[in-house]
């Protein structure tokens, strides 16, 4: 059973921003995000208090069913941002710039970043990839935009990657993936995702770079965490990655009560009289007088 209280106090949270990221680094406070896609979840996670919401490419594989992220769209990421923001007051909100739409060049990144503040509701994008994206990164904070990277497993980088694995565990990609980080904070970003890299390579990074490092499969030394909210519930049941865990089994419990409605309407006991329109006699009779 939970011990965790959530807070019943009506007035909203005091807005999350770049600057409470920063504060929290600081003062060692560890930071949290996860993932939402939709405005139920957004409340609910907003709700329980989240540092910042994540609406992560990941739509692609846990909502729309895809094999990996590659074929989602900018326009299926803002209809999906949009909602969030519909949902979620204080969290800081991110929206995940999607495969090729920063990737072709400099204009295309700063355009689409722009796009998900303009048109998404979202207050930061976070992009994949290090040295090779400084350019872009430069030219989204130039123009106000915050910035998250996202280094270590880059999942737009599946198929160069060879699948989803662990990176950084040689000297040279441990000491590459730093050059990484240091390059993005250069360049301006406000934090960075570490994906599924060695814990002590995380840890050392998180130390030596003045951002704050959320981390996915990274260990206990990040700044934060950050986890997908599908697999934090267990409503995504196709694969799930070492590093999660769950929180609950909300897959089975969502079979469970649609196994129920079922057998209540095939046995008629749904619906049942407290679930019905009444009309009264009076009305009655006089219906079906006008049929006479
Ligand atoms: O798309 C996503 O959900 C992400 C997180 C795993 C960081 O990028």
């Amino acid at each position: 059973m939970s011990t965790t209280t959530i807070s019943t106090n009506t007035s909203p949270r005091k807005k999350v921003t770049t600057l409470t990221f920063r504060q929290k680094k600081e003062r060692g406070e560890p930071l949290t995000m996860l993932t939402a896609y939709d405005y139920p979840t957004a409340m609910a996670v907003d709700k329980a208090g989240v540092d910042s919401i994540l609406v992560g490419d990941s739509l692609a594989m846990v909502v729309l069913g895809y094999e990996n992220t590659l074929p989602v769209t900018m326009d299926e990421m803002l209809h999906h941002a949009r909602a969030v923001a519909r949902g979620a007051k204080s969290s800081l909100l991110i929206g995940d710039m999607p495969f090729m739409s920063y990737q072709v060049s400099v204009e295309d990144a700063l355009r689409n970043a722009g796009r998900f503040l303009q048109q998404g509701g979202m207050d930061a994008v976070k992009l994949e990839g290090g040295r090779e994206r400084a350019d872009a990164v430069r030219a989204i904070t130039g123009a106000g935009i915050p910035v998250m990277g996202h280094l270590g497993l880059t999942p737009q980088s599946v198929h160069q990657l060879g699948g989803f694995r662990a990176q950084g565990k040689t000297a040279s990609a441990a000491k590459r993936l730093f050059e990484d980080a240091q390059i993005l904070e250069e360049a301006g970003a406000f934090s960075l995702v570490l994906e599924s890299v060695p814990a002590r390579l995380a840890e050392y990074i998180s130390k030596h770079i003045s951002i704050p490092t959320i981390g996915i499969g990274a260990g206990a030394g990040c700044d934060g965490q950050v986890l997908v909210t599908h697999d934090l519930l267990g409503l995504f049941e196709r694969f799930t990655p070492k590093f999660v865990k769950k929180y609950a089994s909300l897959h089975e419990t969502m079979t469970q009560a649609f196994a129920d409605y079922i057998d209540d309407v095939e046995s008629k006991r749904f619906p049942a009289v407290e679930h019905t329109v009444e009309m009264s006699d009076e009305e009655w009779d006089a219906f079906q007088k006008e049929l006479k």
